[in-house]
C-alpha cells in the first residue's frame, strides 16, 4: 500500500533521513520505533506531503506521490493523526469532527456514524470545547478527526504519548478493528514495545535517521530494543 524507497531529507544543511526505505502491506499495522530526535515525525511529514524529500520514491497505492503537496495525498487516501494532536481546544468536539470533512474524497456533509461506534466518547461529549477533554479523549478525537476523511492509509505519529492504559488499549482495538475487518493500512510511531507486540504486525527501528532494524513484531527481542531504544 505504501513503499518508500531510498528518501532523503535535510532542514536546510542539516541531513534528517539517509536513504530510508520502508513498506507498510496492505491491511497491516506498522510501527515506527526509535529514540527522540531521530527522524521519524519527519519521515511521517515526507510521507503525508508537509515536507518534500530531495531524493527518494514514495509510491501510495501504485503512484508515486513525492512530488504531489499534501491535500492531493489527503485527497488520494492519506490521513494523518499527529504528534501532540492538534485538536482546536475552542472547538466543540463536533466541530473538530466536522474539520475532517474537508479530507474526504466526495467533500461529504455529515460524520460517518462508526466513528461514533468506534469511539462513543466522541458522541457523548459532543458539545463539549476540545480543549476540555482529557488527554486520551483528545487523542481519541483526533482518530476520529483523521477517520472522518474515510483513508486507506492511517498515519499516527505517537497516539500513546502521555495517555491513561485503559484509553491506550481502546486505541489499540480501534486499529486492530480498522486493518482487520475494514482493510485500512496504518503505520504508527510508538515506543511502547508492550503496544507494538500486541497490537502490531511488523516494526521498523530508526537511528540518526536511518533505518537500522525491521522485522515481523514476535521477532522485537529485548536485545533489539536495547540496542536501539533504551537511553
Ligand atoms: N523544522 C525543523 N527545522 C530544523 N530541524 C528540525 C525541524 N524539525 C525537526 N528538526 C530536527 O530534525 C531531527 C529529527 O526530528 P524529528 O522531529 O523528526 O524526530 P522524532 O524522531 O520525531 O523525535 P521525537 O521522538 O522527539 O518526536 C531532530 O534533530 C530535530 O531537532
Ligand atoms: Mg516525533
Amino acid at each position: 500500500m505504501l513503499n518508500i524507497k531510498d528518501i532523503q531529507f535535510a532542514y536546510g544543511s542539516v541531513q534528517v533521513l539517509h536513504d530510508v526505505s520502508l513498506e507498510v502491506p496492505k491491511g497491516s499495522v506498522v510501527c515506527l520505533m526509535g529514540r527522540n530526535g531521530v527522524g521519524k515525525t519527519t519521515l511521517i511529514r515526507n510521507i503525508v506531503g508537509l515536507e518534500k524529500p530531495s531524493k527518494g520514491t514514495i509510491t501510495f497505492a501504485g503512484i508515486n506521490v513525492a512530488n504531489q503537496p499534501a491535500h492531493a495525498r489527503i485527497r488520494g487516501g492519506m490521513a494523518l493523526v499527529p504528534q501532540g494532536r492538534m485538536i482546536f481546544p475552542k472547538l466543540t468536539v463536533t466541530e473538530n469532527l466536522r474539520v475532517g470533512l474537508a479530507g474526504r474524497p466526495g467533500g461529504g456533509r455529515a460524520v460517518p456514524g462508526e466513528v461514533f461506534e468506534l469511539f462513543p466518547v466522541l458522541k457523548e461529549m459532543g458539545q463539549r470545547r476540545g480543549g476540555d477533554l482529557s488527554g486520551g479523549q483528545q487523542q481519541q478525537l483526533a482518530i476520529g478527526r483523521a477517520l472522518v476523511g474515510e483513508p486507506r492509509l492511517l498515519l499516527l505519529d505517537e497516539p500513546t504519548e502521555g495517555i491513561q492504559p485503559n484509553i491506550i488499549q481502546e486505541i489499540g482495538r480501534v486499529l486492530k478493528y480498522l486493518t482487520t475487518e475494514k482493510d485500512m493500512t496504518i503505520l504508527l510511531v510508538e515506543q511502547y514495545v508492550d503496544f507494538i507486540k500486541e497490537f502490531g504486525d511488523r516494526f521498523y527501528i530508526m537511528n540518526r535517521g536511518r533505518v537500522v532494524a525491521n522485522g515481523d513484531t514476535p521477532q522485537l527481542s529485548e536485545a533489539i530494543v536495547r540496542q536501539h531504544l533504551s537511553v
